[in-house]
């Protein structure tokens, strides 16, 4: 059995679930443990489990069987240590900082080192961590795929398969009803999910964060397909997706000037605009948390297998302070260090965002 730097290490998963985290936790630990002879702490709902000292050593028969199971073994949170809020500490604890407490369960559990699978706000804690002392490792999971220094998160191609499958029955039931059908998939900050899923789906018009959109141009491209007798629509909104006026606006405005609007997400005031300048019939689909759920794709799989298997060679290796990524379809890793506080948008020249222009898609501007 090759020598590894490491001999226990605690793992946690943190953040939104998505496809693909068991798979994760799998590929992490059949490496860490029946290659490098690791023991292996799992850590109950992401960081709250560390604050709480609440981990359980996991054996053979805990990863097995989970490759192909939605959602996290573990459990998750949106806990966020160094955030100050002590509403979720022990009375014998208030008072102590959260940090501090990890660092006393990491003595406690007797861990060499941290694997921690998540999103922006997971590595950016554990950048945080890692800078504070602890040996941490991280994963790059969302279904955003909005993580900076990665190519690619696992949870992305699922969500877009899930998104993609539903757009497909949008267009049945939008071609039979002459309707314009609006669906609003997830993707706060970045338009990803969004521009993916639209693509693969056919979407006549994609809204996403990066490019705020013109009311105006989305109905003038809607009435231009019903002259050429296309009497329907699929209009793909991302949850984070704005106006140009909003996006004209301070944060703080935009905000308190979206509390005041009659509508419960984006996806219902673009099917409003749409209603009232063309006059179609215009329909809301949100697909929420159905993008979050259920098994992985088969990419998705391997996807999360190699990062954990790269995970362990890193723990391994003593190669701290880093996440595992993906850059040019080669399996790497980049300092959590270049990672903290960063979130990968699309840029206007990407690729993807010509491809769809040249096959017609309209972005809400006028291109
Ligand atoms: O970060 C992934 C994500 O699914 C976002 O796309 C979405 O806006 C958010 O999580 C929802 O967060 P929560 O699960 O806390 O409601």
């Amino acid at each position: 059995m090759p020598k590894s730097a490491v001999k226990r290490f605690g793992i946690l998963t943190s953040g939104g679930d998505c496809p693909g985290l068991n798979a994760a936790i799998r590929g992490v630990a059949k490496a860490a443990s029946g290659v490098f002879g690791m023991e292996i702490v799992g850590i109950s709902n992401g960081y709250r489990g560390l604050i709480e000292g609440d981990g359980r050593e996991l054996y053979s028969e805990d990863f097995s069987g989970i490759l192909t199971r939605g959602g996290t073994i573990l459990g998750s949170s949106r806990e966020k240590p160094f955030k100050p809020d002590d509403d979720l500490l022990k009375d014998s604890d208030v008072g102590k900082d959260k940090p501090g407490l990890i660092k006393e369960n990491f003595e406690k559990l007797r861990l060499d080192a941290l694997v921690v699978l998540g999103g922006n706000g997971t590595n950016t804690t554990a950048h945080l961590l890692s800078r504070e002392g602890l040996n941490v490792i991280g994963l790059p999971k969302t279904i955003d795929n909005d993580i900076w220094g990665t190519d690619v998160t696992f949870g992305f191609h699922s969500a877009v398969d899930i998104a993609t499958e539903s757009i497909d029955r949008l267009h049945s039931t939008a071609h039979s009803h002459n309707r314009v059908m609006v669906i609003e998939l997830m993707g706060h900050k970045a338009g990803w999910l969004a521009l993916y899923a639209g693509i693969a789906g056919g979407g006549d018009v994609i809204l996403i964060p990066e490019i705020p959109y013109d009311a105006g141009a989305v109905a003038r491209d809607i009435e231009k397909r019903r002259s050429e007798g296309k009497g329907f629509s699929i209009v793909v909104v991302a949850e984070g997706a704005l106006s140009k006026e909003e996006a004209a606006l301070p944060k703080k405005e935009r905000k308190r000037l979206r509390e005041k609007m009659p509508y419960p997400s984006i996806g219902y005031r673009v099917a409003a605009e749409i209603q009232s300048a063309t006059g179609m019939e215009t329909r809301v689909t949100v697909l929420g948390y159905l993008q979050r759920g259920g098994t992985p794709s088969p990419y998705d799989r391997v996807l999360a297998t190699t990062f954990g298997t790269a995970a362990a060679e890193l723990l391994a290796r003593g190669r701290f302070g880093r996440m595992v990524a993906m850059k040019d379809a080669c399996v790497s890793s980049v300092p959590l260090s270049e990672v903290a506080e960063k979130t990968k948008t699309i840029p206007l020249d990407h690729h993807m965002i010509d491809t769809a222009r040249l096959v017609g898609t309209c972005f809400g501007d006028e291109a």
